[in-house]
């Protein structure tokens, strides 16, 4: 196996733990009197990650004011307003509560006319490259093994773009959409080759209905067809990963 792996009794912990490296980051930037470059991630799984980073600011004076981040993705098309979308996720889970600078908050964004949308995407890689390349990705996982919406078929070399979500991808969006057909048929997405550049990843998975796409993730074959795959190839990647996500392994 060339992923590492750790394995936690639950999530509260492991996100604490999560939350302590990211902090840790942050202060040996700030030490440096450098920014720190934070890949973001959406999903259920780094709620309590964000929720440990506010408790960090709130009662230990961990301060963002060094900090850009960058978001993996966002439904298209979708308006900021709207509650389902990554933006609205973002605001009210993380920077609504900390002291990041507005002007360093990078999400993809969903309302973004069609024809305009490629020259969006190469100005969202070629910001982060002139920011200085991501120093910590954070990663949650879809069953299909997407990272961000990078779904099966994703090559390695992808950067961001606008996606067709895969079908399993919808079914499991459809309770926050009330309903499959609700839920939009494309996303803007960072791509492989954006997340691999990261220097640090750490991927997220809690629970039985993760530990199937962990198993094929870390010991499986390196291929498109499971996008996270392609982490095998990266050599500073952490897999964060309760009881229950780590079962078949
Ligand atoms: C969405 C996001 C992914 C996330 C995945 C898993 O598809 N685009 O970035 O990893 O959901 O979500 P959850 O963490 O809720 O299982």
């Amino acid at each position: 196996e060339k992923i590492h792996s750790v394995i936690f009794k639950n999530s509260v912990e492991a996100s604490k733990i999560v939350a302590q490296e990211i902090a840790t980051l942050i202060q040996s930037k700030q030490a440096e009197n450098q920014k720190c470059i934070l890949g973001l991630a959406t999903g259920s799984s780094p709620i309590r990650v964000y929720a440990e980073l506010v408790r960090l600011h709130k009662e230990e004076g961990l301060s963002f004011s060094n900090v850009i981040t960058f978001n993996l993705d966002e439904y298209y098309p979708m308006t900021k307003e709207n509650n389902q979308s990554y933006h609205y996720f973002m605001h009210e889970h993380l920077f609504n509560h900390i002291d990041i600078k507005p002007e360093n908050i990078n999400i993809p964004d969903g309302t973004v006319a069609i024809e305009d949308l490629n020259q969006y995407c190469v100005d969202y890689e070629l910001k982060i490259k002139n920011a200085g390349g991501l120093d910590f990705q954070l990663l949650g996982i879809g069953r299909t093994g997407h990272v961000g919406f990078n779904e099966p078929g994703s090559h390695v070399n992808s950067g961001t773009r606008l996606i067709t979500l895969d079908h399993i991808t919808k079914v499991d969006a459809s309770s926050d959409f009330n309903g499959i057909s609700n839920v939009p048929k494309r996303a803007i997405t960072m791509g492989v080759s954006t997340i691999l550049r990261s220097k640090r990843i750490v991927l997220l998975a809690w629970g039985q209905n993760k530990a199937d796409i962990i198993k094929r993730t870390i010991q499986g074959d390196i291929s498109a067809e499971i996008p996270a795959t392609f982490l095998q190839n990266h050599d500073n990647t952490t897999f964060v990963l309760d009881q229950s996500a780590a079962s078949e392994l």
